[in-house]
């Protein structure tokens, strides 16, 4: 069981690591216009939420950003044992602009604990997937460069709802 909660913690710090990361590199792109012309640099986007339901749910978190999030929110199935303070950062950074949605993709918005959307279960079931091409195939790759490779939701989802087959 332990075991199962350290390998959890350590996929939603890859899921935030590779979000974090491909985050970083969008904010620096430039967009050029057919006629060369360079547009000028566009501000990070912030994932789409509203303000004071952020607000709410970080109050709701305050103080408790180290307990596990079972223990502050009412209906958390895969990021169980996972730090409170961890949970609106998944949804900000690893789902909603890995996806490229916004809440309300997956949520009700303000009603969180909610299962009335489908693709909440469907990010459920991603989620263990995405843990088991990590622990159960892709280590088990030998002669890979770097010691952990991970795949995240940015891999394959990369900003968008259906991941592409092919190369556009
Ligand atoms: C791709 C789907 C998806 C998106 C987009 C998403 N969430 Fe979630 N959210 C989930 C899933 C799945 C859970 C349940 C996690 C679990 O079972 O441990 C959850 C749980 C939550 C919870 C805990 C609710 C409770 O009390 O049980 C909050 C709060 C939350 N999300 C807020 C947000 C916010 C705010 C955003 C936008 C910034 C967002 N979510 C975007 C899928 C999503
Ligand atoms: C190995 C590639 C891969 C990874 C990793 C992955 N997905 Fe997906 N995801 C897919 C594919 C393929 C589909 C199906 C698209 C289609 O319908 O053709 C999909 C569909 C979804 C959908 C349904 C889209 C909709 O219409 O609402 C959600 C939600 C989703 N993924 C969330 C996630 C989340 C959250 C993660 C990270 C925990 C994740 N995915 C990781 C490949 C991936």
């Amino acid at each position: 069981m332990k075991r199962k909660l350290i390998a959890m913690g350590v996929l939603g710090s890859i899921l935030l690591l590779g979000a974090v990361n491909w985050s970083a590199c969008t904010a620096r792109k430039t967009a050029t216009s057919s006629t060369g012309e360079v547009a000028p640099e566009k501000p990070a986007e912030v994932p789409p939420a509203v303000p004071a339901f952020i607000a709410e749910i970080q109050e709701k978190v305050k103080g408790k950003e180290n307990l596990p999030a079972e223990e502050v929110f009412e209906n958390i199935e895969i990021l169980k044992g996972m730090p409170a303070g961890k949970v609106l950062p998944i949804m900000r950074m690893g789902f909603s602009k890995g996806l490229g949605v916004k809440c309300s993709h997956c949520h009700e918005f303000g009603d969180w604990a909610s299962e009335s959307k489908p693709a909440k279960q469907v990010a459920r079931d991603m989620w263990v997937m995405t843990g088991k091409i990590n622990q159960e195939l892709l280590a088990k790759i030998p002669n890979l460069e770097s010691e952990n490779p991970a795949v995240n939701c940015t891999t394959c989802h990369r900003g968008e709802v259906k991941p592409a087959l092919s190369m556009e």
